[in-house]
This record gives C-alpha cells, structure tokens and sequence, in this order.
C-alpha cells in the first residue's frame, strides 16, 4: 500500500483555511438524475446512520431519496444491508467517539460479506484530521464524502461497485444550492424544509461554520414551490431548518427577511409553521409580528443564550449582552404571551470562572426557561476558541453542567405541571417506545403521550393534560367531536 500522506494528497480532502474564504457567488442549479444509474442499486440495501442536528436528519433524506432513485432499498436490518452510511456530526468530541465507536462495531460484518461498502458522510468528513484517521485506523471506509457534495454519492457508488477504488472526495468551498433534491420523507404529514445552508457566525466555539460552509439561501419561490407541494401531499406541520433562520435572506435580497418568509408561508393555509435555530442577535420585530400575527406559527421559541456572562458572551463572539437577550426574551413574551423559550447553553467555556457561571445561573434564574439543552464546552480543532488559554478542568464542568441540569430541570417540569388540567391541540406523530401510547407535540412544543388508535397518527387532536413529567406529559385524548 501507498504511504498513507501520498494517498492523502491524492484527495479531495477539506481545509479549514479554504473553508473561511467564503467564495462570493454561490450557483443555484437544478438538481437532474443520471438516468444511467437507474438500476445500480438493484438488489443492493443500504443502513443509514444518522447522528447530529435535524440539518443532518434533512441530509439523510437527501441521501435516501437519491440512493431510492437508482433502485436501492433501505433496510433497517444490519445484518441484510451491502451498505452502511454514517451521516456524521463533528459538534462535540461525544458525538465524533460514537461514530468511530460504531465503524469498529460494523466492521465484524465484513466477515460474512467482504463486499459491504462503508460510507462515511456528513460533518466530521468535512474536518482535516478525520480522512488521516480513517486512512490510518479504519481501512474499511470506501467512501468519503462531506456536506457540500452528498448529491454526487450516486458517481461514487458507481466507481466503488465498478472498480473497487476507495473514493475520497470532501469540498472545503461550499457546493452550489439545488432546487429539486430528491428526498424521502420520514412522513408526509411532519415535513422538514431547508430554508438556507451554512453559517456565518462563528461562535469561536463551534466547527458548523467550517464543515456546512457560508450561508446560502435558498430562492424563496423554490421554498414555497416546495412547500406548497408537500401540503397538496398532506403536510400539516412545516419545520424550517437553517443554523441560523434569523438571518434569512441577507445573502440574496435587499428587502425581504425571514419574517417576510414566515407570512408568505403562513398564508399557504398550513395547520402549523415551526423554524430552528435562532441566533439572538438576528432576530427582528418583523420575526416577532409575524409569529403574533398567524396562528399557524407556532408558538415556541428555540433561542440559544449559551452563557449568562458578558465576559464569556464576547470570547464567544455572540454579539449580545446578557442585558440584551434578557430584553428580547421580554419583547418575545409581551408580543406573544403564550410564547414557550427554550435555549442552549455550554457551561466550562475557556475562561469560564466561578462568577461566570454564577452569571449563567443568575440569567436561567430571569428568564425561567421552558427548557434548555445544556453542553459540556468540547474543545474543537481549528476553531479559535482551541487556542484560548484557561482551559477548565473537565471536573469543574460536569459540577457546573449538573447544577444548571438540575435548575433547567425543574424549569422544563414546572412548565409542564402547569399544563396539567388543559386542554391542548395535539399532531399525533407515532406510536411511543413508552408501552403503545400515541405520541405528539402541543402548540408549545411539549411532548404528550396518551391512549389512542394509531388511525389518529397525522392528524391533530385535542387532548387533556393529566400527569406531567421533566420531558413529558401524560394526556388523555378528548373523544367530544
Ligand atoms: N446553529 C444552531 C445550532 C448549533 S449546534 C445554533 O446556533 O443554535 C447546537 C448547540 O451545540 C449550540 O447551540 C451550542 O450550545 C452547542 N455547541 C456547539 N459547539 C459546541 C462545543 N464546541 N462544545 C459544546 N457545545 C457546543
Ligand atoms: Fe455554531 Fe454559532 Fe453558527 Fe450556531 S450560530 S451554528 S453556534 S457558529
Ligand atoms: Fe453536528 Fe454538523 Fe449538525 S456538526 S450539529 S451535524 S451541522
């Protein structure tokens, strides 16, 4: 074999450096099947792992709408499928252990069927170091391929199937927007739309910046073109994802901004609007008016504050003050005054003192939060926060991160308890793992089990709060018509 360098440079392989130079013109193209692949996957099934944020869910679609249009089949099966695909999240190093966990757990299938093929996507293949460790611990991987290039997987599988080849191929400069991706949909009732890619930020924390490339949005025609045909199709729940939707638009129209999109979409007769992630600092009263406005929108507000301390709010480069999001939270609430908040928040970030968690603590104390996602700072290679000196200790961490669980905690259940006794319109999504109870979500997004047939699953009922726990709520489905 080739030293494991020369094969490297062989590569497409991706460059943090590269990937900060925002190219200026982004293509928007029409995605177009080859139809010389038609039938490559026949009699071929394909597992797709999926970890990470609902971004990568999105990508997974993609992934199997392209894969189902050249006849593969998906299975849930381990031991019935000739392809694995890892669709990859590099946020924290937990997330990275689990799939270089997994890889070394799949392999022993290799025994029985040398012919799997290994698919490495997503995230972590659009870092520097992850296509040097693969080269080096975990040969079996035939396929690389990142964030900006998924809609190619089908040339790739072709090389790998025809001619044996590993292919390695990430782009560090983003790839162009496609209207017209193929995807298959979890449901057809609960539908996730991709409203823009990438982010600008650069929290001094986070890679997304790095592996999802500059922010791209999409034509706001193409969006609603979507939309509107997923509800012909049966949508009652649009969600819209971008890393950060607050900032809609910028890239592409003088005047016409996340808020203009909400109405837009609002007026397409849809049961219910839901959109994540928020950045504080982009959100505008046009946003604020519009969820007031249309009772389509749903009203809950994923706004993530990750720190109450100015200090640490500026390290991070957030671009607000404590003071700042704790107005916003009180112009969201005087708006809307139903309106749930939940947020994220990193606790041990480079520099974090005593009193700067006390901070954080001080600001969940303000807002009383509905709930919150919290985080153990992870230190990721080639973000600027890696180079910060005053690392915390990993000790401190997790006594700063269970404290705040505990108080975030028992926000999330008193907002539940409060619940107990109401009467709540439910999307009814599934059947529950908790012993055959239907499950959905209220307005407000809490989570509701309760008794019903499954003939109710897509459709929204009303439902009676009866018990209420940290993450969820027992109901009782309300039989009057
Ligand atoms: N674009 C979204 C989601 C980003 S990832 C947003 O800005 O809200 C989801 C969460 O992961 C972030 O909000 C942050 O709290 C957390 N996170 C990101 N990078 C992290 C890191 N290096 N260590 C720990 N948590 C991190
Ligand atoms: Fe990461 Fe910040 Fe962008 Fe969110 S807004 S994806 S935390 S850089
Ligand atoms: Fe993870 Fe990438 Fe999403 S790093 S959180 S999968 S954007």
């Amino acid at each position: 074999m080739k030293n494991k360098e020369e094969l490297i440079d062989k590569y497409f392989k991706p460059n943090f450096k590269s990937a900060i130079q925002r190219k200026d013109k982004v293509e928007y193209l029409d995605y177009q099947a080859n139809l010389a692949y038609t039938n490559l996957g026949k009699n071929l099934h394909y597992l797709i792992f999926t970890y990470g944020c609902i971004g990568n869910s999105a990508d997974s679609e993609t992934i199997k709408g392209i894969l189902d249009s050249a006849n593969f089949q998906e299975t849930k099966n381990e031991h019935e499928a000739d392809i694995f695909i890892l669709n990859t999240c590099a946020i924290r190093e937990g997330a990275e252990d689990r799939v270089w966990g997994e890889l070394g757990r799949l392999k022993k299938y290799l025994i029985f069927k040398p012919q799997i093929i290994f698919i490495l996507a997503g995230c972590m293949s659009q870092e520097e170091n992850t296509i040097k460790k693969v080269l080096a611990k975990y040969n079996h991987v035939d396929i690389i391929l990142g964030t900006h290039n998924l809609y190619k997987i089908l040339d790739y599988l072709h090389v790998v199937l025809t001619s044996h080849e590993k292919v390695i191929e990430v782009f560090s400069y983003e790839g162009a927007v496609f209207a017209h991706l193929p995807k298959k949909r979890l449901n057809n009732f609960k539908v996730f739309v991709e409203i823009m890619f990438g982010c600008d930020e650069f929290c001094t924390y986070c890679i997304v910046p790095y592996t999802r490339g500059k922010e791209r949005s999409r034509k706001k025609e193409d969006i609603l073109e979507e939309i509107t045909r997923l509800i012909e199709n049966g949508a009652m729940e649009v969600n819209l994802l971008g890393q950060n939707v607050n900032s809609y638009g910028k890239d592409l129209y003088e005047n016409y901004s996340f808020g203009d999109l909400l109405q837009d979409i609002a007026r397409l007769h849809i049961p219910r609007i839901r959109f994540m992630t928020s950045h504080p600092h982009d959100l505008d009263l046009k946003t604020i008016l519009a969820i007031k406005n249309h009772p389509q929108v749903m009203p809950h507000f994923h706004l993530p504050v990750q720190s109450g301390s100015n200090h640490i709010l500026q390290k991070m480069n957030r671009h607000y003050t404590k003071e700042e999001y704790i107005d916003l939270v009180t112009t969201l609430r005087q708006y809307v005054p139903k309106i749930s908040i939940t947020t994220d928040i990193i606790v041990g970030f480079a520099g974090e003192q005593e009193a700067d968690f006390l901070e954080t603590i001080d600001l969940v104390k303000k807002v009383g939060f509905d709930g919150a996602y919290t985080f153990m700072y992870s230190v990721r290679e080639g973000t600027p926060a890696a180079k910060f000196s005053e690392q915390v200790d990993n000790k401190i961490k997790n006594q700063r991160l269970q404290v705040l669980m505990a108080m975030t905690n028992e926000g999330s259940l008193s907002k539940n308890l409060s619940m107990v006794g109401h009467y709540y319109p439910v999307l009814v999504e599934s059947i529950s793992n908790k012993g055959n109870l239907l499950c959905g979500y209220t307005p407000d997004y809490r989570l509701v089990n309760f008794a019903g047939s499954d003939q109710l699953i897509g459709k929204i009922v009303q439902v009676k709060i009866i018990k209420a726990k940290t993450w969820f709520l027992l109901g009782e489905l309300d039989e009057q018509p």
